[in-house]
């Protein structure tokens, strides 16, 4: 198992490469409307990561074909963005996007609703960017890495969420994925004890029903078994001394 310590010109890289990718969400978000097909904004995505100066990393990752992640309601992660999947008012839509600035990578998810959204929708969402501050609410130098999952695992109980066990969280440096895997729930060992300079994506994935999942047959798109609606949140942090700065907002 490998787990890397960031030097402070590394961390400098890797806080451009989160603010970077803070802002492609943000333009994103701002871009998002009915009737927009889920490739327009994978487009949109990868004009933004290259006008920056940076390369989308999810591009020809492991194949996958695109550079956003695009997850429609049932579909919880790695949708692949579509000419003919269009969004419509009252859809959820979950993009899941990184970005390589000078050789350190980011990552982060939001999920967003398209016009106006039904109550439990609304409260999925936020339920998932609430886990996220949950767990990373202990991390911090010399604390277990289990505190994030267990941080995770309550918020989403506390909701009566399901939490997604197939896909975790992980280290993430100079490759998009580096140990330590972060999962969203307690196995009952402690994990690796974190340290200052460690950088993770913290990523929580949660479920209005039922937390089972299956892959489609292009091998990608994650969904509910029972169909119910699925939300992600994630960013890539950095533990430092007394506690985590969180690098993609
Ligand atoms: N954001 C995903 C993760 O955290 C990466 C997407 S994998 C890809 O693991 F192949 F779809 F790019
Ligand atoms: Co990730």
């Amino acid at each position: 198992m490998r787990v890397t310590l960031k030097t402070e010109r590394q961390i400098e890289k890797m806080r451009t490469a989160g603010r970077l990718l803070a802002y492609v969400h943000r333009q994103l978000h701002r871009a998002l409307r009915p009737g927009m097909s889920t490739l327009d904004i994978d487009r949109l995505g990868e004009e933004l990561i290259r006008s920056c100066g940076c390369v989308p990393n999810f591009k020809n990752y492991e194949g996958y074909p695109a550079s956003i992640c695009v997850s429609v309601n049932d579909e919880v992660v790695h949708g692949i963005p579509a000419p003919d999947r269009i969004l419509r008012e009252g859809d959820i839509v979950s993009l899941d996007a990184g970005l390589i600035y000078k050789g350190y990578h980011s990552d982060a998810a939001r999920t967003w609703g398209i016009g106006r959204i039904s109550e439990e929708d609304a409260r999925l969402i936020r339920a998932a960017r609430e886990c996220f501050f949950a767990g990373i609410s202990k991390a911090k130098e010399g604390a277990w890495l289990c505190k994030i999952s267990g941080g995770v695992e309550d918020c989403a109980r506390k909701y009566g969420f399901g939490i997604v066990r197939e896909l975790a969280g992980h280290g993430i440096g100079s490759s998009l994925h580096e140990d330590p895997e972060i999962l969203n729930y307690r196995t009952g060992r402690p994990g690796i004890r974190l340290k200052a300079g460690m950088t993770l994506a913290v990523e929580p994935m949660i479920t209005s029903g039922k937390p089972d999942i299956s892959v489609l047959e292009d091998d990608w798109t994650i969904v509910t078994d029972d169909g119910s609606n699925a939300a992600h949140y994630e960013n890539t942090i950095l533990i430092t001394p007394d506690g985590c700065e969180v690098l993609s907002i």
